[in-house]
């Protein structure tokens, strides 16, 4: 390492959507490249991790909408409850930028404006659904309808969850808008398109050349075998975005964009610190750009993105490294189920240094999914963390105060031990360099083994009830110490945070690779203080139950702008005379009052405009009943009197609602009392 210059390298993780809060899916990613990245620094390389925030594209601008708040106003929100999130799992980029950004149009525009110049962009025609009371153009997942196939309602315009069938929105049988439950329109409109299929034979190449793993590599063959379309680029307002040059009123497509703001984030970076941007991001550099995604996204990493890099005149990736997918007790993340957690609901109940163990002992440079079986889990971390590594030291350092004053011993007793445990590190750096970190953590474990076994064998507290035996027990417990030292300095990578605790334990300046070569003798160290505990399942569960609650929070927020016309049918059709033999009148409310005995119920007296009634209304839920005295409604004059357990009630007054709340009907003000509503 110190012989030789540092290497250049820009990491990134992909960058999350900003509608939605960090769950532990995500965390394997970010958790992931963060370990990779602070062994590159433990080794002394020269590396930066940026990330931001994807923040453009219609969800996130129908959200805001239900929100009732702007589109900046969410991303802002959202990208400071992710950064809160990140930090408390210890994942410490260098820099936190996001898609919506000033760097970022200049950076899309660049590209964008390259690209067509070069005549890699298209323009044509196309026809999609819209949506004429939202005004907006509907992507496949915002319709809804009837499978042409099996017959199936309610399913999204791209494909039936019950028979697998895949089609176009066209196709569905009674298409609907599932975000205004409007009967959709097929609309014209202009689109421009990046053309991918001029990057054949560049693509073939990339792939071909050790920038992304076998497995994903045999996927794009397949994709490459049945051929490639050019990219559908661009939306129509409105949209949240970047507006094309040239273009009014048409945008970026938001993933157009995304992958642009890895450029942007670090050119963010580069302006605070003086790092040279160009010499990362020019042609030919010879920095090295990775950048950690997660298998759904491999289409947009390892083809749009190095074409239209390459199209506009910037380096490629060196690799895109892709992982597999976080499934919790052998089954995908559920909601109902309780094992779709939350990174908050996580931290609330267990260490985040946890699952970055966990997370670490199960991960290969492979694209498996990972099983985060809970009862593993603590068992896992119980016994390698607490009991293995942790036990070390928690076994020497009494014997060091003791015998030593605090001070290691000045001379070295087992030093073929400690020079093997330093030169396992090279293995062990193989091991994190090649993203193998299971086997990484293995080694360590082993030697954590060999530790515990020593200690065990040497069993320094037999000797210490022995008179004139202190040294040697000094000798065994600084040799634990140092050991101990050796596999923090391993760890470290992965428990940030355990081992800034054994840092501070040791009283050393770092735990960073090389600095594991000097052996610690005649050494003060401080006094021991548990570095973790164990983890208890009851916190696990509780997790689990949070977890369930965090659902019913969601649903709450998804289930109100549904329209009551999504959830209930409309009624048989009737004939107008039908309905014109309903009487319906303005009614005054002179007085309202609560019924005993009845929960729902309020009692109001109506004036007809000379006439009184009596009538049950059950709204006490929604309104106090002086808030409703001298207001207009409107009442079903000719409804049969009915005999309610507390009176008779002698018609009804309208109301629209469901468990969400009741709302009165009120005509406007000039209405007069009596008057027939028609
Ligand atoms: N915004 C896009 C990425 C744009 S990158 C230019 C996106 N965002 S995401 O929030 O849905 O996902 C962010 C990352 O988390 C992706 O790499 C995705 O694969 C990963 N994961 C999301 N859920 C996951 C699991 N359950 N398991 C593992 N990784 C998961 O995609
Ligand atoms: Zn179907």
């Amino acid at each position: 390492m110190s012989n030789t210059a540092p290497r250049k390298i820009l990491v990134t993780s992909a960058l999350p959507y900003a509608n939605g809060a960090i769950h532990l899916g995500h965390l394997l990613e970010y958790i992931q490249t963060d370990i990779w990245v602070r062994f590159q620094k433990s080794r002394g390389q020269d590396c930066h991790y940026v990330c931001a925030d994807d923040a453009h594209g219609t969800a996130i601008m129908l959200r805001a909408e239900q929100e009732g708040i702007t589109s900046e106003a969410l991303i802002d929100r959202v990208s400071r409850e992710h950064q809160e999130d990140f930090a408390r799992f210890g994942v410490a980029f260098d820099n936190y930028h996001s898609t919506h950004s000033e760097e970022n149009r200049y950076f899309s525009e660049l590209i964008y404006t390259r690209l067509r110049d070069k005549g890699h962009i298209a323009t044509r025609d196309i026809e999609q659904m819209y949506d004429p009371v939202k005004g907006l153009f509907l992507a496949d997942r915002f319709i809804k309808g009837t499978c042409p196939k099996c017959h199936t309602d309610d399913q999204y315009g791209d494909n039936c969850e019950a028979c697998g069938a895949t089609y176009t929105p066209a196709e569905l049988i009674d298409p609907v808008s599932a975000i205004s439950g409007a009967t959709p329109e097929v609309r014209s409109s202009t689109h421009y398109f990046f053309k991918l299929p001029d990057f054949a034979r560049f693509l073939q190449g990339w792939i071909d050349d050790d920038h992304v793993q076998p497995q994903i590599r045999n996927k794009l063959m397949e994709w490459f075998e049945s051929g490639f379309n050019e990219w559908d680029i661009s939306r129509d307002a409105p949209y949240f975005g970047f507006e094309i040059p040239d273009a009014p009123g048409k945008y970026f497509y938001v993933w157009l964009d995304a992958p642009i703001g890895y450029l942007a984030s670090f050119k963010n970076l580069c302006d605070r610190e003086g790092i040279d941007f160009d010499a990362y991001w020019r042609e030919g550099s010879d920095a090295e750009v990775y950048h950690f995604i997660g298998k759904d996204i491999v289409y947009f990493h390892a083809l749009f993105w190095p074409a239209m890099l390459h199209g506009a005149e910037f380096r490629t990736p060196t690799a895109v490294n892709c992982h597999g997918f976080v499934t919790v007790n052998g089954a995908k993340m559920s909601k109902s189920r309780g094992t779709f957690i939350k990174a908050a609901t996580y931290a609330e109940h267990l260490n985040p240094e946890y699952l970055r163990y966990y997370f670490a002992a199960k991960l290969t440079a492979g694209v498996d999914d990972l099983d985060l079986n809970l009862e593993d889990f603590a068992q896992r971390v119980n016994s390698d963390l607490v009991g293995k590594v942790v036990n070390i030291a928690s076994r020497c350092a009494g014997f060091v105060k003791k015998l030593g004053g605090g001070r290691l011993s000045g001379h070295c007793a087992q030093p073929e031990l400690v020079a093997r445990f330093i030169a396992a590190g090279d293995e062990i750096a193989e091991h994190y360099e090649a993203r193998e970190f299971g086997r990484a953590m293995r080694k360590v474990m082993e030697l954590a083994d060999e530790a515990n076994t020593y200690i065990a064998e040497a069993e320094p507290w037999v000797l210490a009830k022995q008179d004139g035996r202190e040294q040697e027990v000094l000798d065994i417990c600084s040799v634990g110490i140092n050991l101990f030292r050796q596999l923090m300095v391993y760890l470290a990578p992965v428990v940030p945070a355990m081992a800034e605790g054994a840092r501070a334990f040791l009283k050393l300046d770092s735990l960073d690779w090389d600095s594991r070569q000097e052996l610690l003798l005649d050494h003060e160290i401080a006094k021991f203080k548990p570095l973790m505990t164990r983890v208890e399942r009851d916190r696990i569960d509780a997790m689990i139950e949070a977890s369930k609650e965090d659902l019913v929070e969601e649903q709450k927020l998804k289930e109100t702008p549904k329209g009551p016309l999504t959830d209930t049918p409309i009624a048989p059709e009737i004939a107008f005379d039908d309905f014109a033999r309903v009487d319906l009148r303005i009614a005054r409310i002179a007085k309202a009052e609560y019924v005993e005995g009845a929960d729902k119920l309020l009692r109001l007296t109506l004036d007809l405009g000379g006439e009184t009634r009596n009538v049950f209304a059950g709204i006490r839920q929604a309104y106090a009943p002086e808030a409703l005295e001298g207001r207009l409604t409107v009442v079903v004059a000719n409804l049969a009197p009915r005999k309610m357990r507390f009176g008779v009630s002698e018609g009804m007054v309208l109301a629209a609602g469901d468990d969400e709340g009741i709302y009165l009907l009120e005509p406007h003000s000039g209405a007069q009392p009596g008057q027939r509503v028609s």
